[in-house]
């Protein structure tokens, strides 16, 4: 009986071992990770950037300057440069890393929208 129940377990753990190599070699394909999404207008920020990630700076940018999505892009779509705030603000993030580059370190991240704005639009 306890021959029995180490059986199960064991090909059950097999079973897991094998589907979980086989749910990593479909999404390692390399043909285009079919997990990062690919972003139309993405000019300065990594382009693998996760939806994730991709939100939480959306929602970073937002909180610093206490505006809404909208402040920066025209109704619908998101990669659209149609209004003028998303030029200067993609200006301000080349801004923002040659300032942390130059004086920080590359990627430090000191210095942020936050820094300088502090919620307001112009600080
Ligand atoms: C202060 C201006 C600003 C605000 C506010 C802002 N964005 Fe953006 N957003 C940008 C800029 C600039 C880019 C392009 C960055 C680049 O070129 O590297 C961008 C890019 C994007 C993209 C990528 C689109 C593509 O496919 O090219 C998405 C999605 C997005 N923003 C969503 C949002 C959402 C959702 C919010 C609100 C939570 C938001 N953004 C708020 C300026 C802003
Ligand atoms: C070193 C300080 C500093 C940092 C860092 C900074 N800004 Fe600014 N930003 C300013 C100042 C100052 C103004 C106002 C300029 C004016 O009134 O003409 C401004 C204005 C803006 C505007 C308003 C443009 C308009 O149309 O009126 C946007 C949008 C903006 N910043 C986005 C950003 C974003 C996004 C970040 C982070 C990636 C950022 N800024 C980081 C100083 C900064």
């Amino acid at each position: 009986m306890k021959k029995y129940k180490y059986i199960v377990a064991f090909s059950l753990l097999t079973s897991i071992v094998i589907l979980s190599s086989f749910t990593t070699l479909t999404k390692d394909d390399g043909d285009n990770n079919n997990e990062e999404p690919t972003w139309r207008n993405v000019q300065v920020l990594p382009q693998n950037l996760s939806h994730e990630d991709m939100d939480a700076i959306m929602d970073a940018w937002s909180n610093s300057l206490g505006v809404s999505c909208s402040y920066c892009h025209a109704k619908g779509d998101k990669s659209s440069d149609e209004k003028e705030e998303k030029i200067v603000a993609r200006k301000m993030l080349v801004m923002t890393n040659e300032i942390n580059e130059k004086y920080f370190g590359k990627d430090s991240g000191t210095i942020s929208c936050m820094t300088c704005h502090n919620g307001k639009t112009h600080p």
